[in-house]
């Protein structure tokens, strides 16, 4: 099958899908496919719809590629694409629509507030409405983005001002959310729509504070724990709720969904990721590695279940 690969882009996780696109360029070529790797920006439509693949698979993350945009675009140029379509991306991408639907549908969900940056003209008056609201500690990011970019766990109330300045460089709405302490573990979902099951849950250990940037992409930055060390009842807790979050947004083929399990045992979820990262130090192959499906298998799983 001609597959073209997307990665790179133009998104703050730009870095990151330079290693997946790499390494799904890799596994489809040794699956026998003929790939054409393409670092993607808007220059390079007129290349794609001139290759007549039978398939692109986006191995791009964060905007344009994770959040609905490019999967538009390849729907107008009726190019079969892996993954998730347009509503489902962009519901997924934007943490707070998706957690409202989480929490409307029984998911538990940290407290949190949305605003958008752009309606204030001083940002001081977020930074009392914040206040008011959340006690420290509290989370500020960027509503849309990934890899904890652009994030700040604000533990003195003497760090707000600079919290909403970093979360509102890469985005125009910054979610406040309360803090949940506790083990972070994440649940792949993989099948065809209605049939999804989800893979073994994977506990992460950071070696800094929390999974911070440096911590999910250095070699070493933390350790994964496939399957997470929790009990078979928390474990099917956990392993519908993904299956359950992932449907309630639409999802298509595969997505990766994030929870911190807090002090009460009580899974709280934090995000689907539509197109989580594939790269060495992703959670998503060492999870599918446990039962028996090597990268490269993943990898071909998720081109199966996109064909027409
Ligand atoms: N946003 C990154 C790529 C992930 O969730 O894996
Ligand atoms: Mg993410």
């Amino acid at each position: 099958m001609k597959v073209a690969v997307l990665y790179g882009g133009v998104s703050g996780e730009r870095e990151v899908s330079l290693s997946t696109g790499k390494g799904i360029i890799q596994a489809l070529k040794n699956k026998g496919h003929e790939v054409i790797g393409i670092d993607f920006d808007p220059s390079k439509i007129e290349q794609l719809i001139h290759l007549k693949v039978d398939l692109v698979f986006i191995g791009l993350h964060g905007r344009f590629g994770e959040d609905g945009r490019i999967q538009g675009l390849l729907d107008m140029l009726d190019i079969p694409y892996v993954g998730s379509g347009v509503l489902s991306s962009a519901l997924a991408m934007d943490k707070a629509k998706s957690k409202q639907i989480f929490a409307t549908n029984d998911i538990p969900t940290a407290l949190s507030q949305s605003y958008q940056v752009n309606r204030y003209e001083n940002r001081s008056v977020i930074a009392a409405e914040v206040k008011a609201s959340f006690t420290t500690p509290f989370v500020v990011k960027p509503n849309q983005e990934g890899s904890t970019l652009g994030l700040t766990i604000v533990k003195e109330e003497s760090q707000i001002d600079k919290a909403i300045e970093i979360a509102a460089a890469s985005d125009t709405v910054i979610l406040v959310e309360e803090y949940v302490g506790g083990r972070e573990v994440t649940v792949p979902v993989v099948g065809k729509q209605g049939e999804e099951t989800a893979l073994p849950v994977i506990e992460i250990i950071p070696k800094s504070d929390y999974y911070d940037f440096d911590s999910k992409y250095k070699p070493g930055g933390s350790e994964h724990i496939v399957p997470a060390k929790v009990s078979d009842e928390l474990t099917e807790q956990l392993q519908n709720y993904a299956v359950q979050a992932h449907q309630l947004l639409g999802c298509s083929v595969y997505s990766r969904v994030d929870f911190i399990i807090n002090e009460n045992n009580i899974p709280i979820i934090l995000e689907v990721n539509t197109l989580p990262g594939m790269t060495p130090t992703s959670l998503f192959p060492d999870s599918a590695q446990v039962v028996g499906l090597s990268y490269d298998d993943l990898v071909e799983q998720f081109v199966t279940l996109s064909l027409p």
